[in-house]
């Protein structure tokens, strides 16, 4: 992911737009409530280590029981399980009843969505030594804490655009993370705008392809185009293959900035891509996906907005976000930038999942 700065701070659209507030339903946010099992570091470590150790699969199987019976299956000394235990239960995993051990019924209902309490646990994990050593860095120097962070490592999307054993391996640990976020915020870009009268749908930095399955699930006409780099397209298709829908997904590998892109789509998506660039990159993009259109079509981004922190104290799942709070643009932005290209009608809607998003939907 890429650094920027940005000018804009507040997020009034132009005059001539639509300024819709969240409108998301219930089930669009459901998977949101993992977030409460992943609200501070040593919980969020602990929970972790019950899934490393297999004890969270073993109180999946045989919850409720007794501490007795999980020491049968236990690989080390009781001391370290009590201690787990302990945490377990003051973070609303478990709940013991004298000597009964069992998981609690709020994280039995988030391990409906435990993909994503993984993913978010593992990219925590992976960025708090940046918090914890590079903080000052990212308030006083943007550009030396991205040189440093490892945040940044992990994100390396093109260093090596050889599809390689290797670099397969490399893209899948990050891809691993940016498709179980997307499966679950598909949803909300999914039914914050009506894709019906689209026919062919391209999405630029489209990653795995887990955006333009549910799009084609949910819309049994559309035939979709992702668009990535060489190495992320090849894990995507290994990642659809077989899937319910994929027989209507291609990818194409290519670079959205500088290769020749095909015309003629009834709408272009980018979803949780422009912020990675800085405001000039940013505009090329959308100059480019705008040439992507058919004369009717509508250009739809999906990104989250400013951060909104003063209200209540961080939790820990939101720690890869804090790093990345200057790539969050005001909706503003992309709305000059739309006019900028003769979008007449531009639509912008603010969708609250755990932090604001804001859908822009741009047509001629
Ligand atoms: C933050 S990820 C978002 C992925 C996906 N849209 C999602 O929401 O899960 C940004 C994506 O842009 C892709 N990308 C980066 N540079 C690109 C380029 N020059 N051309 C096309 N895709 C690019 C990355 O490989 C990555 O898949």
């Amino acid at each position: 992911m890429m650094e920027e700065s940005l000018s804009q701070d507040n997020n009034q659209a132009t005059p001539n737009s639509y300024v819709g507030t969240g409108s998301q339903s219930a089930v669009e946010r459901e998977h949101l409530c993992v977030d409460e099992f992943i609200k501070d570091m040593v919980g969020s470590r602990a929970l972790a280590t019950a899934f490393e150790l297999g004890l969270i699969d073993f109180l999946i199987q045989h919850s409720p029981c007794s501490t007795d019976g999980i020491r049968g299956t236990w690989p080390s000394d009781y001391r370290g399980l009590g201690l787990l235990l302990d945490l377990l239960t003051g973070s609303g995993v478990l709940e013991r009843q004298g000597e009964t051990i069992l998981l609690t019924r709020r994280f039995t209902n988030a391990l409906r969505f435990r993909d994503l309490l993984e993913a978010k646990l593992q990219f925590s994990f992976q960025v708090s030594a940046d918090v914890a050593d590079l903080f000052t860095e990212l308030i006083r120097d943007p550009s030396a804490f991205q040189q440093r962070a490892r945040m940044f490592q992990l994100f390396r999307y093109d260093s090596s655009p050889q599809v390689t054993p290797e670099n397969l391996e490399q893209a899948r640990r990050w891809m691993r993370i940016t498709t179980a976020l997307t499966r679950y915020e598909a949803a909300a870009c999914i039914g914050g705008h009506d894709f019906a009268r689209c026919r062919r749908v391209l999405d630029i930095g489209g990653n795995s392809g887990e955006f333009a399955l549910q799009l084609c699930r949910k819309y049994p006409h559309i035939q979709a185009t992702v668009l990535d780099l060489p190495v992320v397209c090849e894990v995507g298709r290994q990642h659809i293959h077989g899937q319910p829908g994929a027989e209507r997904v291609c990818f194409l590998a290519g670079d959205a900035r500088t290769d020749d892109l095909p015309g003629g789509f009834d709408a272009v998506v980018f979803k949780s891509m422009l912020h990675d660039w800085p405001d000039d990159q940013a505009r090329l993009l959308l100059r480019r996906a705008s040439e992507c259109l058919a004369p009717d079509g509508v250009l739809v981004i999906f990104e989250r907005g400013p951060l909104e922190l003063a209200a209540q104290p961080l939790p820990y799942s939101m720690l890869p976000l804090l790093l990345l709070f200057r790539s969050f643009r005001s909706p503003t932005f992309y709305v000059d930038v739309l006019k900028g290209l003769e979008f007449e009608r531009v639509m912008v809607d603010r969708i609250d999942l755990e932090t604001p998003f804001f859908l822009v939907a741009a047509s001629r």
